[in-house]
């Protein structure tokens, strides 16, 4: 298993336990969202998997190990699992975009013509390019998170951990970073594990999602299992997609024959109206 974690309480210094006994595990290649309302402990959860955060109770293995805390655990830990936070102010400090990209590459010892070469790639991939010479703190909200992207795959991760990807960022520049990001674990078996509150994005990346509550695990299950059982949304204060819920709207107050597995995306949907137009 790539991690597992074990019975995990998080209490911060003041008292808030953020997170109150957490079990799970994911392997290789996986697709996780991690859903949850303001609070429920998502971030507290992320900042677990490359050691920000230290268990309180219970304990995490990485490839079977039980993680470890001293600077070299912790150095190896975080160039295999990439993290981009949630507020990207909290992760770019060099005084240009290209320096803060560069500064993970050039830490792992290689040549100043490779780090150039990764930099380059990776501001390309994120299409920050034009943005190189920039201080980070004069970019824009969706361009920081776009950099501090860029910094985490300059390092070629195995993991990337994203504490909502999408949040600020226009409706191209999230389809990009979607597209972007399934290509990753398609092409280069990149598993992923994304806090995010865009519920209408899960169907399409996700092939598990976990919902936490108030700092407990309440579900775990494909994106159409959780989805589609509206009790369970409804209790933790989430909404279905925007798609699904108007297809249980056309069912139950238009009475229209939809089938019973709602559909989840576009595509889904597509599908239903045309079995539903055929049946005419
Ligand atoms: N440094 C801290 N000290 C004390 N309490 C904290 C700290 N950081 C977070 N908390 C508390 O822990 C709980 C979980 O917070 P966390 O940031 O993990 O939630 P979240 O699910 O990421 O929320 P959001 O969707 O708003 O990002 C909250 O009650 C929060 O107030
Ligand atoms: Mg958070």
């Amino acid at each position: 298993m790539l991690f597992r974690v074990e019975n995990l309480v998080h209490q911060y210094s003041d008292g808030t336990i953020a997170l109150g006994g957490i079990s799970l595990s994911f392997d290789h290649g996986e697709r996780i969202a991690l859903l949850g309302t303001n609070g429920s402990g998502k971030t507290t959860l992320l900042n677990h998997f490359n050691g920000i955060l230290k268990p309180t109770l219970g304990q995490i293995f990485f490839e079977d190990k039980p993680l470890e805390y001293n600077s070299k655990a912790l150095l190896e830990l975080r160039r295999r699992v990439g993290f981009v936070f949630q507020d990207p102010n909290d992760q770019l400090f060099a005084p240009s975009v290209k320096q803060d990209v560069a500064f993970g590459p050039l830490n792992l010892g290689l040549t100043p013509e490779e780090v150039k070469k990764i930099v380059d790639e990776a501001l390309e991939t994120v299409g920050m390019s034009e943005f190189s010479e920039k201080p980070p703190h004069f970019l824009s909200l969706g361009q920081k998170k776009r950099v501090a992207l860029a910094g985490v795959l300059a390092m070629q991760p195995e993991i990337i951990i994203m504490d909502e990807p999408t949040s600020n960022l226009d409706p191209r520049a999230t389809s990009e970073i979607l597209h972007l990001l399934l290509q990753l674990n398609k092409e280069k078996n990149i598993t992923l594990f994304l806090a995010t509150h865009d519920v209408d994005m899960v169907p399409l990346f996700a092939t598990e999602m976990y919902i936490l509550n108030k700092g407990k695990l309440v579900s775990k299950g494909t994106p159409k299992e959780s989805l589609t059982n509206g009790n369970l949304i409804r209790q933790v204060n989430l909404r279905s997609p925007r798609i699904t819920h108007l297809f249980e709207v056309l069912k139950t107050a238009d009475k229209l024959p939809i089938s019973d597995e709602l559909p989840l995306t576009i595509s889904e949907a597509r599908r239903e109206i045309i079995r539903l137009m055929q049946q005419k």
